[in-house]
Parts: C-alpha cells; structure tokens; sequence
C-alpha cells in the first residue's frame, strides 16, 4: 500500500511501515539474507518454475553473495531455474573494479550452475548512457513480457542503502527520482560526477519481495531519518521504495538499527 498523499516536507512519517528484521551482527545478516534468499527462490520455483532476481552492487551483500556459492548453500537453489538481474550498474566495462557485474560474477554466479542465458547484466557498451538504459528496458520488456507501459514483478530485488539515504543509483535530487514510466534510467549524479544505470522506482515497488540488506553504525542515523523522520524521498530516496502490492523487508544488523527507537 502506497504511502498517503503526503507532500515533501510535511511532519508526517511514511505512512506505510515496513517489515524490520535485526540480526546480532553482519555474518548473521549475511545469513538470513541468503535463506531469504533461498526460501523465496524455492517458493518461486515451486510455484512458477523460475525466480526471477535482482541483486544489489556495493560492499554489504558481499558476504551473501560468497555465502549463495557456498557449498552449504548452493544446492539449496535450482540455480538453472534462476533469472538474474542488477538493481543498478556503475557505467564501467563488465570487468572492470567497479562494476557491480563483476562483483556478483566473482562471488557467486562463477561458482554456481547457472545458465549464461540467465543472466542479465544491464549493457554499459553505448557510449550514450541512454541507449544503454533503453536496451535494458527492452530486454526486461521481452522477458516479462510486458505490454507498453507495463511494470515487472520480480520476485525478488535486493537494494542496499548509502548515508545518504540513496539506494540503487537512485541518488538524492537526482532526474532519475522523477522518472514515474520507464524501467531503467541512466542517471547523472552530480556528487559522484558519473552517470549510473539504475532500475527506477516504479518498477521497484513492483516487485513481490524488496528487501534492503543494511549493517554498520555509519547508516544508522540515516536508517533513522528513512523510517522514522519526515518524509522527504528526495532528499532520502530510500522512501521512495513502498512496493504496489508486495513486501518490504528491511534487513539490518544492531548497530545499524541502534538509532531506531520503534524496535
Ligand atoms: C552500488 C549500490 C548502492 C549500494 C549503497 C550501499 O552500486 O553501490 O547499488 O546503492 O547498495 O551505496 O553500499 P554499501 O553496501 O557499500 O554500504
């Protein structure tokens, strides 16, 4: 359920109050994301014979990420019935230090049976940061099956969140915040001086499963500020993130949650 009509800058709180799992410490959040994970997968596939997953870059889903392909772990997922996408994508060559392709690709789809055909990276190759976010779109378009203007449902994406309440490449008063039609945006952030390819926030909310992996006592003000202050999404556009008709998960260690006062 959409939060109220609320306009920037008043009082109010989000109206709608999503899900908020604390864990002990990162290597315990690390592993109740990856039986989130598992779990969501193995129901997916029982129920529609495919998951389909978009995965977050950044440095916390790092430890998921090498726990997935941990042999503990990895049978648990009928990996060949798995559809991988990215949140968001640094504009990088797919090899290069940055690229949140590389970094899932290292850690975890190297190492599990997932077919190549299964995995989505969003295209960096176009020097014209548009037409790269309009191939994406057009290939999210062609796998959902998607009429005009239509919006996926993935069964699961992953975000993260930085101290400055963006998550994805969606990024405080940025154009990409405004972008309520299309599936992927190419957004310039002033801050970093760099375009970034991003899932935008409608197709987002669309999803069945959001959950956002947070830890570390650096976003526990921000944390605060996302759940708790007014709501303000372009100034923290981790607000923006309320799923149409789907679940919000907050996923977040103590120290992460230690300026929380409703847990
Ligand atoms: C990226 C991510 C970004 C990330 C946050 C949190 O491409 O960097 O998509 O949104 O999730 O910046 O990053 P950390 O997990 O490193 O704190």
């Amino acid at each position: 359920m959409p939060p109220a009509a609320v306009w920037e800058g008043e009082a109010s709180t989000m109206v709608y109050k999503p899900e908020i799992v604390v864990v002990s410490n990162p290597e315990e959040l690390s592993l109740r994301a990856a039986q989130e994970f598992i779990w969501l997968a193995e129901e997916s596939i029982r129920e529609k014979g495919r998951f389909t997953a978009a995965l977050s870059g950044g440095s916390t889903p790092r430890e998921l990420y090498q726990l997935l392909a941990d042999s503990r772990h990895k049978n648990r997922v009928a990996w060949e019935r798995v559809n991988v996408f990215w949140s968001d994508e640094r504009c990088v060559p797919p090899d290069h230090i940055k690229s949140n392709y590389r970094m899932v690709r290292e850690l975890l789809l190297d190492h599990v049976p997932i077919p190549k055909g299964n995995i989505y990276r969003m295209p960096v190759e176009q020097k014209d940061h548009e037409l790269n976010a309009r191939e994406h779109a057009r290939t999210i378009k062609t796998f959902f099956h998607l009429k005009d203007g239509g919006f996926p449902r993935f069964d699961f994406i992953l975000l993260g969140m930085g101290d400055d309440g963006h998550t994805a490449s969606l990024f405080p008063y940025t154009p990409a915040l405004d972008d309520a039609s299309g599936l992927v945006s190419a957004n310039y952030v002033e801050k970093l001086g760099e375009y970034r390819l991003t899932m935008t926030i409608p197709l987002i909310n669309h999803a069945a499963n959001i959950v956002f992996l947070i830890s570390g006592e650096s976003k526990a003000a921000v944390l605060r500020d996302v759940i708790e202050g007014a709501y303000q999404p372009h100034r923290l556009p981790s607000q923006f993130i309320c799923p149409e008709n789907g679940r919000l998960l907050f996923l977040v260690d103590r120290t992460a949650a230690s300026k929380l006062t409703g847990v």
